[in-house]
């Protein structure tokens, strides 16, 4: 039995709305997880049921094995809700930026017929099953469509985040064999125009890419290709409703979604097609608790995971609408997010820290509004602090309504530790238990299980839950070093930190490897490093995280620089080189020009100690440091900058 202490939902009414009103699928799962996952599974249309539920060599593994299915067929035909009542609800809700042009909506029907046009135009285009299509797409409902029209047809779509710079759309691309890339002329952001077309022109330079479909958004004048370039409404025009689906085997790829690994290379990881299905309509089922008629809002971009599993699978799998946005939640006013939620009358809100901060920082306006609707939030990207968590609760909640904290990775496919709705126990500054059938651990570093209260490394062990990723596109050897060094092939390394309460509550405290996540972004250490080497005059630099109290982490950048610019006019230059190489999010805190960088013996940067001189930290033991006489210079650095108190 769990304890419910610290749970702020004691009354039933709550307790009642839950699709899982009692603790006991804990124990099912975990007396046997694969019939659990099996009887989730039942509930999904299979071409053809599985022959074997689970199976593999650690670490690889496969879920329901020789099974046959296609995640659009259960969203739309086969949806388990039945396709005659679902058919004419409103599937989507789109807000586009300029926050005078209509809201348009689009129900299942219409989506449907969408996805099946654009699945007919891309097998004429000679998309086939397996084939990998990009996707540069802006938060509109093209975006949608393209990542359904691929799995309906058995193409893996891979999404580049659209703010990623052409050359972190070339890598992708390239690593990927991508031959389509489906874009956008243009969209809106913050009142500026993007020129998108212009960034897909250069980022598919020296890939297979050989042909751009764009979409047109903006109607706006852009370069264009005669041979090459094709607009999406164009391709679609006069192609059939339908489209039978590709009866997809459980193992074969869904989609492939780039993230940043801690050696600064891109770790493309891919995700396949039974196991997703099932853990991405069940995992929105339980934890948001979906219901019908819900209107649900998860603000993440549809270039993350967040947008792939809770912005298009989950919620159209359990039939329900999701709404999207273009533009940014603060712009033109403020509480452009609080307008939204009470204007579409949304009913489960998903945001993160990050947001949640700089909601908070405007609390007047925003606490104006209107948020009856509402009834679950959640929070999702890095570790919810509790003073946010209160806020968000008592402020927006009004301190009736669950606020779930939900731990995954991109690497996960969909949440895998978050109470749940009615069952709790909900406990700020935690994300509480294991999603039933999640088989999680803490260990110190020398693979000894953690007592309780004491922080760990948060692993995740077998059975391996249906969703989780099946690779490296392509790289086995990337995939067995990143996550499987540490503690052997049984043993998956998340790379962060964390710790359970006496009640099994888990507490995550952050990464313990070289990521750091920047308003819920990741992005490695090394990667932002080599971006900045890469300028001239730069001969080495070290860039460390510290916390920040609205983007919850900056990285810090100290540089040794032997060029001839001034201070001032290569600090601006390493801004707008990591714009240009990683992307808006790569933005860098204070820039330090050193002419030494603190070492060991052996040569290795010291960028704890770096992390400690700025935050103000004792260090320790200094006796690996070679070179003690950098310590002085750079604190007299760090004090110049922050200025006379
Ligand atoms: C990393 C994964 C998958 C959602 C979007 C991020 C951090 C995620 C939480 C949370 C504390 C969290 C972890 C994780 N993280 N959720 N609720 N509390 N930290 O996906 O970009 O693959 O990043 O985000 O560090 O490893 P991602």
């Amino acid at each position: 039995m769990i304890e419910k202490e610290g749970s702020f939902y004691p009354d039933d009414e709550l307790r009642g709305r839950a699709w899982v009103n009692n603790s006991d699928i804990y124990n099912e799962a975990a007396k046997d997880p694969l019939k659990f996952w099996e009887g989730l599974a039942s509930n999904l249309f299979w071409f053809k049921k599985w022959q074997k539920t689970y199976g593999g060599i650690p670490p690889y593994f496969s879920w329901f094995i020789g099974g046959k299915i296609n995640i659009t067929t259960n969203i739309f035909e086969k949806n388990n809700l039945g396709w005659e009542s679902i058919k004419k609800e409103i599937a989507v809700i789109w807000e586009p930026e300029p926050v005078n042009e209509e809201t348009k909506t689009i129900t299942y029907e219409e989506l449907f017929n969408d996805v099946c046009r654009l699945s007919n135009a891309l097998k004429k285009q000679g998309i086939k099953k397996g084939d990998v299509v990009g996707i540069y797409l802006p938060m509109i409902p093209e975006a949608v469509v393209s990542m359904l029209a691929c799995a309906r047809i058995g193409a893996v779509h891979m999404v580049v985040f659209s703010a990623f710079s052409p050359k972190s759309l070339r890598k992708r691309l390239k690593y990927a064999g991508a031959k389509i890339l489906i874009t956008a002329d243009g969209y809106f952001r913050r009142g500026k125009i993007i020129r998108l077309k212009e960034k897909a022109d250069e980022g598919i330079k020296e890939t297979g890419v050989e042909r751009l479909i764009v979409v047109k958004r903006m109607g706006m004048q852009i370069p264009w290709d005669k041979e090459r370039d094709v607009y999406y409404q164009n391709l679609i025009l006069g192609e059939n409703n339908f489209s039978p689906a590709e009866e997809m085997d459980s193992e074969d790829p869904l989609f492939i979604l780039p993230e940043s690994g801690t050696t600064g290379e891109y770790l493309p990881i891919f995700h396949t097609t039974g196991g997703y299905t099932v853990q991405a309509l069940w995992s929105g089922k339980w934890i948001f608790d979906f219901h019908r008629g819900d209107i649900f809002w998860s603000m993440a971009n549809i270039g993350w995971v967040t947008g792939h599993s809770y912005t298009v699978y989950s919620p159209l799998l359990n039939g329900l609408t999701t709404l999207i946005f273009e533009g940014a939640p603060n712009w033109p006013e403020p509480d452009r997010w609080a307008k939204i939620i009470e204007k579409d009358k949304v009913s489960i809100f998903y945001t993160s820290p990050t947001a949640i901060r700089m909601f908070r920082k405007n609390e007047e306006i925003v606490l104006s509004h209107n948020f009856s609707s509402l009834r679950i939030l959640a929070s999702v990207g890095e570790p919810l602090d509790e003073a946010s968590w209160h806020w968000f609760f008592k402020k927006v909640g009004g301190g009736k309504i669950p606020l779930l904290d939900t731990y995954w990775q991109t690497e996960t496919g969909s949440i895998i530790i978050s109470s749940l709705p009615g069952v709790g126990p909900f406990r700020a500054g935690f994300v509480g238990l294991p999603f039933p059938g999640v088989m999680v651990g803490i260990l110190d570093d020398e693979g000894k299980k953690c007592p309780k209260g004491k922080p760990g490394n948060l692993v995740l062990l077998p059975p391996f839950f249906p969703s989780f990723l099946r690779g490296i596109w392509e790289n086995g050897k990337l995939y067995r070093e990143t996550y499987f060094k540490m503690y052997g092939k049984e043993v998956y390394f998340s790379g962060d930190k964390a710790l359970e309460s006496r009640e099994g509550l888990i507490k995550v405290l952050g990464r313990a490897d070289d990521i750091i996540k920047i308003a819920g972004h990741r992005l490695s250490i090394q990667e932002i490093e080599s971006a900045i080497n890469s300028l001239d005059g730069v001969s080495e630099s070290a860039v460390v995280a510290v916390s920040d109290r609205i983007k919850g982490q900056v990285p810090m950048a100290f540089i040794k620089y032997e060029g001839k610019e001034s201070g001032e006019a290569i600090k601006k230059e390493i801004k707008k080189r990591l714009r240009r190489e990683i992307g808006p999010i790569a933005v860098l805190g204070d820039v330090y020009l050193v002419d030494e960088l603190p070492k060991t013996d052996s040569g290795k940067i010291m960028r704890k100690l770096l992390r400690c001189l700025l935050t103000g930290e004792d260090f320790g033991d200094l006796s690996t440091l070679s070179n003690p006489k950098v310590i002085d210079i750079i604190k007299e650095r760090i004090k110049a900058k922050a200025g006379p108190k």
